[in-house]
Formats: C-alpha cells, structure tokens, sequence
C-alpha cells in the first residue's frame, strides 16, 4: 500500500548487506543493552549506598507519590505513555492515586513534582522568578552547550528582551502576506500534483521554511531542506533519558545539533560580511537584529550564542506549529461538519479578494471560527505536553513542603482533559471557545504567566495561513481510518497522516 511501500526501495541483489546489516545492528543492540545493563546496576548500588544519608526524598512532609527505580525514577512510565499516545494518563492515573492538585516523582534523573490543575497552573505562572525560576532538564543543556555555561534563567531572559523587536505587533502585520505567499508557492509545489501524501513532513517543511525566512531570510530551498533533516533527531532527542552512548536518541540529537550549528555559524558569518559590506540589512530579520543588539554591558552575543538562540528558535517555533497543523488536517478530515464552517469562513475571505491579492492582517482577524477550531485542535493535542521550572526557595504548596532545587512540571493535560473544565474531553467542540472562553488557567497550550509562549501571535498567524489555503483548494480523506498517534515529546500520528486529496473544481 501506499504508505507502506514508502522506506521499501532496496534493490535486488542487497540480501547480503541487508543481512550484515541486520547483525550489525543486532551487534549494537546487544552493546547497548549490556551498557545500559551496567549503567543502571553501577547507578543502583551508588543508590544503595548513599539513599539513606542523601536522598532528596526523604525531606519532611513532601506531597504524596511515588519515586520509581534508582536513578530512572519514573521516566519510563512518563515518556512510554506518551509513547502509547496517551501522555495524559501518567498524569491522571497518579491524579487519582495521590492528589488531583500535586503528587511528587522522579523524573529525567531529578525529583520533582507535579502540579495539576487551573489553580495549580495559576500558582504556578504567578510565582515566576519568586519561588520558581526557568529549568530545563540536563538532556537540553547538554544540546545547548551555551545555556550550560550560563543558566537556563539567564537565557530565557536573553531570549524574552530579543524576541519583542521581532514580534512586535507592526512586524506580525507585516509578515502576514509573506507567509501567504509562501503557503501559495508550498502547496502549488508540494500538494497540488499528488493525489496522495504524508500531511506531517509537509506541515513541517511549510512551518520550517517560513521560520527560515523569517528568521534568518534563508530561501534557497535546497538549503533549507539540506538543514530541515536532523531536525526530527533533534526534536525527538533532547528531552529524553541522557544517556549519551551510541545509538540513544540523546547521543543523536546532540549530533544533529551539532551538525546545525555548524551550518548556522557558516550563515552567521555569511552575515556578518554581508552587513559590513552593506548587503544587509540591520533590520531585515532576527539573525541582524541578534548580530548588531548589545546587552547593558556593551556586550554582543557570540557567535555561537547566536547559533544556539536561533537553533532554539527553529525548534520552539516550527515543530510545535507543524504539530498543531497536522492535527487539524486530521481532525477536518475525520468531521466533515467542522471542515465545512471552516471551509465557509474561508471561502468568504477568498472571494473578497481580488486576483492574487495576498491576505493581510484585518483578513485574520475576520478567521474567528477557524482559529476555535485550531484552539480545539491544541486542546485536545497540545503540542507541548507541559513546562519544567526549579523551586528558587522552599515553599509550601497546599499544605507539602516543596524543597528548594526540586524540580515542577505543569501539565497542559491536566486541565485540558479534566471534565471538571472542558465537559466531556474527549468531544471536539470549537464552541468551547466561544464568548468568554475556557475559565482563566485551563487552557494553556502556550503556557502562562511571564513565560507564556513568546511565539503565540506568531503561531496564531502561520496556522490560519495554512488552513485558509488548504480548505481554499481541497477536500481529503484519511489513508488509515484509525492511524495511532505517538507523543515523543510533540504528538505525532504514527504513519505521518497519509491523506488522499481532493481538490475542489474550479
Ligand atoms: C502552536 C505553536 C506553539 C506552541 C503550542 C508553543 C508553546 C509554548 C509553550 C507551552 C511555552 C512555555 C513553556 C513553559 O512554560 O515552560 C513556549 C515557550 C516558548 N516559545 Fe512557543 N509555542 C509555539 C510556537 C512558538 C513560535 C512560533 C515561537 C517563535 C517564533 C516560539 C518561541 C518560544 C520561546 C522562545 C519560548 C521560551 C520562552 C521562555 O523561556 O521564556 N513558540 N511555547
């Protein structure tokens, strides 16, 4: 079938690679696990040994839960049920077992707790740079060598007093019919000659050249696909286990990081030359602006800062949209009903413009019903399951002690599943969204408080774009009625969502 013939090309004659390569990878496996195997008895009797004069869980009235297995904690169990595509029920099953507002765990190789729930979230979000400040689990500082040698508070902070200049409201206008015209040229050259396709490689190369070009005015496509490849290796490896030996996700997202970077600082120079011999400009976009801005002490970023700033950026903001994006081919495919008020809101922008008209800033604000679809989409497939922060004190919460260093996670889940806030979760409902919306601190798929996603004006814009030229050119129908979704960290459905198009008659 069509999308299981997708990796089959191999040739006749291959048999005896294919099999050398079979024991070559049964040779590594075997390795890895005896690796793996000693690791984890070193790490155990290490435990053993220090639990009773070090253990950071036996502080004084900490919240209920469970610690897991020495050194591992509980990771397993909270990766593999995103793994099983329902990262929601680590969440929920320790809900019900602990407390519907705390529990504690161990998890990514550090203790921590949980918190569910809007008050939990509000807590949370309003206590910021109090009594809890920006983390991020040893995984992602290994990948980002630079947030090492400073601190994560730091960065982020670097990060929020860059990133207005860009976002601006007056910028996001502008980018409006930019990335109309892009949309235009992604699909007449991806989508309209295929009966058949893959909805979530196309979503990312869609939200992966815009934020090139907008970012870093990088068009040559060939350049950019060469640069989109070790992405997904990246995406996947930074927040796992950090077990850096070959073959783990880690140890190949810390390689496919490297290899961008080294691409990134070959076009930060490029800049650099460019800007001195006037060929640039200083405000043409994000890489200018982060190459010629200063901080208070005079000091300008280093290359590879830079380098990592934008690494982080393309991250953050193309995987995440590319998510919510697929999710909703998949959910306008599976309710035709939905697909059609879309498809009308749409169709009435379309029809006002005139030939070749690009969209612009008062056309998105016209995308009401489109964009409580697109908030349903993220409800129901948060692309990011939830946020870590560090306590900065000791504080109470709820009546537990949480120690200062411990780490806490909110979970989109908890809120965005729970009926006490969105009546039966599981029902795709737009009109959740209407009036006044969702109660404060249940819905945050872009998190809250200070550090609310910088990007969400930015998302809300390249989403709409997307979905306005796809429903303005077809109809589809999912290829596999049923397709698993795996969460790993961001959703995806299993087999890349194929769709059969079909376009609608002019
Ligand atoms: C649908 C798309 C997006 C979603 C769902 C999303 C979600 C989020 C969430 C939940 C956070 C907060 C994490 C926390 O509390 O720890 C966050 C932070 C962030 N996002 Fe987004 N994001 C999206 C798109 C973007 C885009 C397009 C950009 C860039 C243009 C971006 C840049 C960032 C940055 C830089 C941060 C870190 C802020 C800080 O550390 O203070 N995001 N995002």
């Amino acid at each position: 079938m069509f999308w299981q013939g997708r990796d089959c090309g191999y040739k006749l004659g291959a048999k005896a690679e294919q099999s050398h390569r079979k024991s070559m990878v049964m040779e590594n496996n075997l390795y890895l696990s005896v690796l793996l195997l000693l690791v984890w008895l070193a790490s155990l009797s290490l435990f053993l040994v220090l639990y009773k004069h070090r253990s950071p869980f036996m502080a004084a009235n900490l919240p209920p839960g469970a610690t897991g297995y020495p050194w591992i904690g509980e990771s397993l169990e909270f990766l593999s049920s995103g793994w099983k595509g329902e990262p929601e029920k680590f969440i929920f099953d320790r809900m019900m077992k602990y407390s519907s507002n705390v529990f504690k765990t161990s998890i990514l190789g550090e203790p921590a707790v949980v918190l569910c729930g809007a008050s939990s979230n509000k807590f949370l979000f309003s206590n910021e740079n109090k009594l809890v400040a920006a983390w991020w689990p040893k995984s992602v500082n290994k990948v980002f060598p630079t947030t090492l040698q400073t601190n994560s508070k730091l960065e982020s902070k670097k990060m929020r007093q860059l990133l207005p200049q860009f976002l601006k409201p007056e910028a996001l206008q502008r980018y409006v019919p930019i990335m109309d015209s892009l949309a235009n040229s992604h699909f007449a050259s991806l989508w309209d000659n295929n009966s058949q396709l893959y909805v979530y490689p196309l979503a990312k190369r869609y939200t992966f050249s815009l934020a090139c070009r907008l970012f870093m005015s990088l068009e040559d496509a060939n350049q950019v696909a060469r640069f989109e490849n070790p992405f997904h290796l990246l995406a996947s490896g930074i927040i796992s286990l950090p077990i850096d030996l070959p073959g783990t996700a880690f140890n190949k997202a810390i390689k496919a990081a490297n290899s961008i970077r080294k691409d990134l600082l070959e076009i930060i120079r490029q800049r650099k030359l460019d800007l001195a011999q006037g060929k640039a400009s200083p405000t043409q976009d994000i890489l200018s602006h982060m190459l010629l801005t200063s901080d208070h002490d005079g000091l300008f970023m280093t290359e590879l800062d830079i380098a990592d700033k934008i690494l982080g950026l393309l991250i953050g903001g193309h995987d995440t949209a590319s998510a919510a994006c697929t999710f909703i081919v998949k959910y306008l495919a599976e309710l035709p009903h939905i697909y059609h008020q879309v498809y009308q809101e749409q169709m009435e922008i379309a029809k006002s413009k005139l030939q070749g008209e690009l969209l612009n800033w008062d056309d998105i604000n016209r995308m009401k019903y489109s964009w409580n679809v697109a908030c349903e989409v993220m409800r129901i497939a948060p692309p990011l399951q939830g946020g870590f922060r560090e306590a900065i004190n000791d504080f109470i919460f709820n009546g537990f002690s949480i120690p200062k260093g411990w780490k806490l996670y909110w979970s989109a889940n908890s809120t965005h599943k729970n009926p006490e806030y969105f009546p039966e979760p599981e029902k795709f409902d737009p009109s959740r969204f209407e009036g006044e919306g969702p109660a404060p601190y249940t819905f945050v798929p872009f998190g809250g408080g200070p550090r609310m996603c910088p990007g969400k004006e930015y998302a809300r814009l390249e989403i709409l774009v997307f979905m306005h030229n796809l429903v303005k050119r077809y109809k589809w129908e999912k290829l596999i009625p049923d397709e698993k979704i795996i969460v790993d960290p961001l959703p995806i459905p299993a087999n890349n969502l194929p769709i059969r198009l079909h376009p609608h008659k002019p």
